[in-house]
This record gives structure tokens, sequence and C-alpha cells, in this order.
């Protein structure tokens, strides 16, 4: 039902419902974000902002990050394994997917890593999800090493990431 012109208002100096806050212009506490979908992407950045958008790609941050299937260092690499005590961690590339796995050699268990972060000058870490939870992987690939390593912030276990959604 479309509110009555004394609820749409403002009119006359009666305040807003919330309801209509909600969806008229500007800022509202209760108002939802822009969908993820909304965002129309890099491109459209060009047209207003050329010398930002001309060198962006080249920049620190823009190589921070990118999904598993656009890490460069996952596509150079067909099998990387390492092994900490009875386990064995294998990353696997498979078609454009990396598979991390690892083993005690009786269980295992396995995921397909989702994004890589670091600029991959120093090294390049991953996360996987799993039900519904973010991972941070305990090993990175250290292009010093050429291989893959315990980073030394890590502790024993994956990362748990908090992630509010
Ligand atoms: C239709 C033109 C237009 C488009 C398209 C556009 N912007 Fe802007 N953007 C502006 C204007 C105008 C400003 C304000 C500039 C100012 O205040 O000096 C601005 C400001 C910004 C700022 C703040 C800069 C600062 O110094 O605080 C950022 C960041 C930004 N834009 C990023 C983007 C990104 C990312 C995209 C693409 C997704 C984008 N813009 C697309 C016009 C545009």
């Amino acid at each position: 039902m479309a509110p009555s012109r004394l609820e749409a208002g403002g009119i006359q100096g009666q305040p807003l419902a919330t309801r209509e806050r909600v969806q008229s212009a500007g800022w509202w506490p209760t108002k939802s974000m822009p969908q993820r979908t909304d965002y129309l992407g890099p491109a459209s950045c060009v047209e207003c902002h050329p010398s930002e958008a001309a060198i962006q790609e080249t920049t620190p941050m823009a190589k921070a990050s990118a999904l598993a299937a656009d890490s460069k260092v996952l596509a150079a690499h067909d099998h990387l394994s390492f092994r900490l005590g009875s386990y064995v961690y294998d990353l696997t590339r498979n078609g454009g997917n990396s598979v991390l796995s690892v083993s005690d050699g009786t269980r295992s268990a396995s995921a397909v890593l989702g994004w890589a972060f670091g600029e991959g000058e120093v090294g390049e870490t991953y996360v996987f999800a799993r039900g519904g939870t973010f991972y941070e992987g305990r090993l990175s690939y250290f292009p010093v090493l050429q291989a893959l390593d315990i980073r030394l912030a890590n502790s024993v276990r994956h990362r748990r990431i908090p992630i509010r959604r």
C-alpha cells in the first residue's frame, strides 16, 4: 500500500516513518548497504578517474589479493608439498583450482583454495572456506625458498578468520 501523503511527507514538518526513511535518498542507520552485485567493477571508474585507473593495477594494493584461480604462484606450480612431523601437506593444481590436502597417512582432509593473499614478493598465503567458515592455511609459499613453509607468526592450527556477514 502506498504511504499516505502525511506519512510519506516530511511535508508540513511531519517526521518520516522509518520505512520511508529507508526508501528515501540519503543515509539512515537501518538502511541496508548496497549489494555486492551492485558494484560495477574497476572499469567503471576510468571515466572519472583516468589517471588513477591507469596505474591502479600496478599498485601493491591491487596486487595484495587474488582469487586462488588467478594466483600466478599457484598457476606456476602443479604440485607443492611440505612435511611436518607425521603430516604431509600437498598443494595440487587441478584445472583452474588449487587443492590443499593434509594427511597423516591414515586420515586426510582437503579443501579447494579460495583466495591468495600477499603481493607474492615475500610470500603468498591461502584462505579457504569450509562449512561456511573461512580459514587461513598455516602454510605460505615463499619465493625465496621456492617452496611452502610455515609462517613464523602462525601458531599450530589453521587460524579461523572471523568474518561478519
Ligand atoms: C561519474 C564520475 C565518477 C565515477 C564513475 C567514479 N567516481 Fe570516484 N569520485 C568522483 C568525484 C567527483 C569524487 C570527489 C573528488 C573530490 O572530492 O575531489 C570522487 C572521489 C573518489 C574517491 C575519494 C578520493 C579522495 O581523495 O578522498 C575515491 C576513493 C573514489 N572516488 C573511487 C572511485 C572508484 C573506486 C570508482 C569506480 C568503482 C569511482 N570512484 C568512480 C567521481 C566519480
